[in-house]
């Protein structure tokens, strides 16, 4: 049992699931719990895919929890177009895992309001999708939300341009609200967003090396494939969530600076995270921005990932 308590809160695509597999890879905090939420796929996709591969990577054992829907302001989410192509219809490159398990009746915000009471310093929540769970949480009970120990969250950009708009990164678009009300809360938090995800690069040679792991390692492989072939302007993919979550258990991975942040919510530029300028609103800058990481990172994803499938492999086939 690890003093560190792991909580990701995830929209269950394609490189959610490597950010899964490198949680359990690097082993370093004990991952106690996944929340889903919509974004890359709907929120029950991102439940069932959780689930299937947690236990395709022999942890059928940690609990998955049903997140929002659809975002803070509207009444229902479609999965784009975009989404679709880059982690196929399934979220998981159309590839099929056995379904596995069933999701805990305790709703994903009320979870991580749980584990914050529990664990308080020692949780670490990384997000990797929409900030609807977040917000609602932090909304249903700010003085619980602000125990937990460290939040990373994947998404936005600031010193470059967006992913589904010039402006904006998918995870803050999908839901710009919820992402304003986390950021402006006021509580430390580290931004991993395309300004250093962009710069860490998967090939399909690196993720060719966990292909012939076993059943996991085949599955890992063929779903990332999927991904990597789909990029359109590179043959390779950015490791956006994997990086969060080596950041959250390596602080030595990036260099940031303090902002107060916040995010513009309508008009053209909505999904924008943008740094307040004003004195007032400025002062306490409580958002670590990352905009440099170590060239560590990519060689050191890959190789725990690999050691990782090579156990899982010894340990389904004795
Ligand atoms: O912009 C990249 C992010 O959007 C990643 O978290 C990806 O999984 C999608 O959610
Ligand atoms: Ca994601």
């Amino acid at each position: 049992m690890m003093t560190r308590k792991l909580l990701l809160d995830m929209d269950t695509g394609i490189d959610d699931a490597m950010a899964i597999t490198y949680a359990l890879a690097d082993g370093s905090a004990d991952l106690i719990g996944v929340t889903c939420c919509f974004g890359n796929v709907t929120n029950q996709t991102a439940v069932r895919n959780t689930l299937d591969l947690l236990s395709l990577m022999g942890h059928p054992d940690i609990p998955v929890f049903c997140g929002a829907e659809h975002p803070l302001n509207e009444d229902s989410f479609e999965v784009s177009e975009g989404c679709l192509r880059i982690h196929g219809q399934n979220g998981l490159g159309n590839v099929t895992l056995p379904h596995v398990g069933k999701a805990s009746d305790i709703p994903a915000p009320d979870f991580i309001l749980k584990a914050a009471q529990k664990y308080g310093p020692d949780l670490i929540l990384v997000a990797t999708g929409a900030m609807t769970n977040l917000a609602a949480a932090l909304r249903k009970d700010p003085e619980t939300f602000s125990k937990i120990g460290k939040i990373v969250f994947m998404g936005g950009a600031l010193t470059v341009e967006g992913n589904v708009t010039p402006y904006a990164e998918a995870n803050i678009a999908v839901d710009p609200l919820a992402a304003k009300e986390v950021l402006e809360s006021g509580l430390p938090m580290t931004m991993v967003g395309l300004d250093v995800t962009h710069k860490n690069l998967l090939t399909r040679k690196d993720a060719g090396r966990w292909e012939r792991h076993g059943k996991a390692g085949k599955a890992l492989f063929d779903i990332v494939a999927h991904y990597i072939d789909n990029e359109l302007e590179q043959k390779s993919c950015s490791l956006h969530d994997p990086l969060a979550v080596a950041v959250a258990l390596d602080e030595t991975l990036i260099e940031t600076h303090p902002f107060a942040m916040t995010v513009i919510t309508e008009g053209e530029a909505a999904g924008r995270t943008v740094a307040r300028s004003f004195a007032d609103q400025c002062r306490n800058k409580n958002v670590s921005v990352a905009l440099e990481t170590s060239p560590r990172f990519v060689p050191e994803f890959v190789g725990k990932v690999e050691a990782f499938l090579t156990e899982t492999e010894k340990n389904t086939t004795d």
